[in-house]
């Protein structure tokens, strides 16, 4: 069988994540939280104090980071360390949501970020979520599936996800950062969230979590 690339796009809180790291874990393949990146870049960002207004602050920031993963494999587990330091809890925080979306808008982010992606994904046996996977990170990716779900019960799914990790949001809070990340970043210039034009697109409200899993699990398949 041979190895592909899998790309998960769609709108915040989808779960998307989840279902990826469940699809990787079943085919023994590498999973990438592309948003884990940008999330923990714009930490970087705010704990330098850096302006995004500034390009040159932008690109000297980004010279001083340095991106890692640490996966622990009998877990089914994956932390980010920035410079060497575990920020997984730090950067799904409500800090990190509210500015993510500004942050990965720009042009210099992005080309740093999209290398180390594309590098991470060369041997292929990949699958990777995000929100330009399809369309610009892995264009060539032998599947592409676009996720989407009812804003109401992302937003349900995403408190109770913060609630388990102990922060407590408001549901209007979290659904106004979920609807703000989504125009944010569709409408961005650079890598705007869309769907691929040969994306299955996997509506995901009222879909039981295995039951997405296998659907994606079948067309991974399909393909190999
Ligand atoms: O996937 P997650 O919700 O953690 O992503 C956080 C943010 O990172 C998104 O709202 C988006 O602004 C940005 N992102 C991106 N491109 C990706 C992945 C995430 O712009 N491939």
């Amino acid at each position: 069988m041979k190895k592909i690339i899998i790309a998960i796009d769609g709108y915040s809180g989808c779960g998307k994540s989840t279902t990826a790291k469940a699809v990787a874990k079943e085919l023994g393949y590498m999973y990438l939280d592309s948003g884990a990146m940008y999330r923990a870049v714009t930490l970087h960002f705010l704990k330098n104090g850096i302006n995004p207004e500034i390009s040159a602050e932008v690109e000297n920031g980004l010279s001083k980071m340095d991106i890692a993963f640490h996966v622990n494999s009998s877990e089914g587990s994956q932390q980010v360390l920035l410079n060497g330091v575990n920020v997984e809890e730090e950067i799904r925080g409500m800090e990190v949501s509210a500015r993510v979306s500004e942050i990965s808008k720009l042009p210099e982010v992005r080309q740093a970020l999209v290398r180390k992606q594309r590098e991470l994904g060369k041997h292929k046996g990949i699958v990777m979520d995000g929100r330009d996977i399809g369309t610009v990170v892995f264009p060539q990716a032998e599947l592409k599936i676009f996720m989407k779900a009812n804003t109401d019960i992302r937003a349900m799914r995403r408190q109770q996800e913060l609630l388990r990790k102990g922060q407590q949001i408001s549901m209007d809070k979290v659904k106004e950062n979920l609807e703000s990340r989504d125009a944010m970043d569709s409408g961005r210039v650079h890598s705007p969230l869309k769907k691929a034009a040969d994306a299955v697109e996997l509506d995901t409200s009222y879909l039981q979590f295995d039951e997405q899993v296998s659907r994606i699990l079948n067309l991974a398949k399909e393909r190999m």
